[in-house]
């Protein structure tokens, strides 16, 4: 017997978790139930989750648990386990650092580390106030520019750990601007 006709309750546990994501994904879940490993889909999923939401809540944990039969310990751990997965809403402002190779050699773990340190997080969270999120990048395509951020999307190089409080600090007076031109 299937865990899935094992839960009594399993049309209420199914439209519940159904409710909580777009039906593509629903989809792409029950196309991976039916092969042989479906757990070995879970990263795939989450990936999906993810572009769409712009981060892994809890209740979309949750959904995916339910309708992959994967306990809901071992998704979170997944989630939480790779930096590529947020389990936050990212910040106003995400700062990405590029830890490619190039960028490694020419010290950009010295900068990430300036950043973790100004803004009192690491990478794949965000701050308090909500205003900055750290994301670590694979290679930006510039190793010219070696050690390489992007800010949003605008690429910046090359990043040295003395910039990082001027940068922050011209982000914040940018939403200062901002906030006072829309009062
Ligand atoms: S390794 Fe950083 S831009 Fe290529």
């Amino acid at each position: 017997m299937s865990k899935q006709q094992s839960t009594d309750n399993w049309p209420e546990v199914r439209q519940q978790a159904v409710e909580q994501l777009p039906g593509a994904i629903v989809e792409f879940i029950e196309q991976c139930q039916a092969e042989e490993h479906p757990e070995s889909q879970l990263i795939a999923v989450l990936h999906q989750v993810q572009n769409h939401f712009g981060h892994l809540g809890e209740a979309q944990l949750d959904a995916v648990a339910q309708l992959m039969r994967i306990p809901h310990a071992k998704v979170a751990g997944v989630a939480s386990f790779y930096h590529f997965f947020r389990l936050n809403p990212p910040g106003q402002t995400t700062i990405h650092i590029c830890l490619g190779t190039a960028c490694f050699v020419k010290g950009a773990e010295r900068v990430a580390e300036k950043f973790r340190e100004e803004l009192g997080i690491d990478f794949g969270e965000t701050t308090k106030d909500g205003k900055f999120s750290l994301e670590a990048s694979r290679c930006l395509g510039t190793c010219g520019l070696a050690p390489v951020i992007m800010v949003d999307d605008q690429v910046q190089g090359p990043a040295t750990p003395d910039q990082v409080p001027g940068i922050i600090e011209k982000l914040l007076a940018k939403d200062k601007r901002a906030k006072n031109s829309g009062s």
